[in-house]
């Protein structure tokens, strides 16, 4: 069988923010695991930065315990630990960052994970010109938030852009990573079979749904400033709109692929308040507020929203797209669901579709697709109708693959590659912050307070109501 793993070429990453939370819970043990299989070449380095200071040993086992788990083999944990070095830097400042420009190396790939504050980005980026650090080959990765707005988010491509050119840019948005939304690219375009049903004749909407059972709890004010629309919509949700809603591109490329979602960003119709329904949950038992969590208790931020889409193209003109995400939820359920219309007449009489036929793409957990259909009741009783699904859990059907890869695993590999098409480029991110800010706008302007709802429901009862008065209904979160 040929290896599924395509070793990368030797590299340098720079990894700021090196002791960060999301290094802890994501980036270390991700690469850790492309390492064990055998990914990298034996020339590879991590060069772990932040401003503490640290001796390398000592930076060793803080790495050590972030990857630690009981199934892994010490000695390969050992041997990763290897590639790991320190250099402590002064972001802003002077100090640390002649270490750093003698210490990489010139005859490898080298790419800059800035896992640190947006407020970094445009230090870190002219320090890394100034000294000599960045070469027209090197890359540069930056996480979300990428901007609260489209004006905060041009200044922050202004300021990437002053050092690095977009190919070298690398704006991760981790859902682009996981296999199952990568996995909906290859539904639609490696089958011929819906490519034909994909369009307002045959599809009567579609709902999108990240629904979240935790709460907000925890440190840090990011989450009230942005809400769910600033932390799930703009960026994750619209990924996934847009990937369900594109064109087929030409080829798959970064930016025949991007080029396509950007159509699709461009196409959206701005949202009126009342196709826009916002919850904040409420206290219930030991589970405090949201006010508690956020620390405020006059706090508006939203932690869920549901909202009416239109593209306003020819594909998709009459087929709304209803996007939902909040926290505190009833599961934990991210999927894509896909109404196709009625039949267009019924030939048995005296009985009523159950339901359509319905395409449920899971992305987690249980990865899948489920198709619902309709059948005969089997049995006697004359012809009656009832419904059946057509199941398919990946874990089953494919049990000889590889174990997905956590979505952080591809894309730092990818990065290394230098292929930015699972990356979100400038043009991108800016235009869909010139459809979120309106929307945010329009409720800040009213002053609009979201409504309230329980813990473990499936959020606010405006959110049933924005289906309700076009007479359809969202699907279950959960059991
Ligand atoms: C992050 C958001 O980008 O995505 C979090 O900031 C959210 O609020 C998380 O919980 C969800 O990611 P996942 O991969 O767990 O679905």
């Amino acid at each position: 069988m040929v290896s599924r793993v395509i070793p990368v070429n030797a590299f340098d990453l720079v990894l700021f923010g090196a002791t960060g939370d999301l290094a802890r819970r994501k980036i270390w043990p991700g690469l850790f695991h492309r390492f064990v299989a055998g990914q990298f070449d034996e020339n590879s380095r991590i060069l772990g930065v932040s401003r503490s200071d640290h001796e390398t040993e000592k930076f060793r086992d803080i790495v050590r315990k972030a990857i630690k788990d009981p199934e892994i083999d010490d000695a390969q944990l050992d041997a990763f630990l290897t590639r790991v070095e320190y250099i402590s830097l002064d972001a802003k400042g002077e100090r640390g960052w002649q270490v750093l420009a003698d210490v990489v190396r010139s005859d490898t790939v080298r790419a800059f994970y800035l896992s640190v504050a947006p407020s970094f980005f445009g230090a870190i980026a002219r320090r890394l010109e100034q000294f000599g650090i960045a070469t027209p080959d090197s890359r540069i990765v930056v996480e979300k938030p990428f901007g609260h707005d489209l004006d905060s988010a041009k200044a922050l491509n202004a300021e990437l852009r002053e050092c690095f050119q977009e190919h070298q840019i690398y704006r991760i948005d981790h859902y682009l990573g996981k296999e199952t939304v990568q996995n909906l690219m290859a539904l639609r375009f490696a089958n011929s079979l819906f490519e034909p049903l994909w369009n307002s004749s045959q599809i009567d909407h579609v709902q999108i749904t990240v629904a979240e059972s935790l709460s907000v709890e925890g440190p840090g004010e990011y989450y009230d400033q942005s809400g769910a629309m600033r932390d799930m919509v703009q960026n994750h949700l619209m990924q996934l709109l847009c990937l369900t809603a594109m064109e087929p591109p030409s080829k798959f490329t970064p930016n025949a692929v991007r080029n396509e979602k950007l159509k699709i960003i461009e196409a959206l119709e701005p949202v009126p308040v009342e196709n826009i329904a916002r919850g904040q949950y409420r206290a219930a038992g030991e589970q405090g507020s949201y006010k508690e969590h956020a620390g405020d208790p006059n706090s508006t931020t939203e932690s869920f929203i549901a909202m009416k889409v239109e593209v306003a193209n020819w594909r998709w003109a009459g087929t709304p797209f209803y996007l939902r995400t909040g926290k505190c939820l009833r599961e934990r359920v991210s999927e894509i669901a896909v109404f196709f219309r009625n039949p267009p007449h019924m030939i048995f009489p005296g009985t009523e579709t159950p339901q359509g036929n319905v395409l449920v793409i899971r992305l987690q957990p249980d990865e899948g697709m489920t198709l619902h259909t309709t059948i005969k009741d089997p049995g006697p009783g004359g012809m009656r109708l009832t419904e059946a699904s057509l199941d398919m859990t990946f874990a089953d059907s494919l049990k000889d693959s590889a174990k997905p890869q956590d979505a952080y695993e591809r894309l730092i590999m990818d990065v290394i590659r230098g292929d930015q098409t699972l990356f979100m480029r400038g043009d991108e991110v800016e235009s869909a912050w010139a459809w979120a800010d309106p929307i945010i706008a329009s409720w800040t302007d009213r002053n609009m307070k979201p409504q309230q709802y329980d813990v473990g429901s499936a959020g606010p009862e405006d959110a049933l109501l924005l289906m309700h008065k076009d007479g359809r209904r969202w699907r279950s979160i959960g059991a």
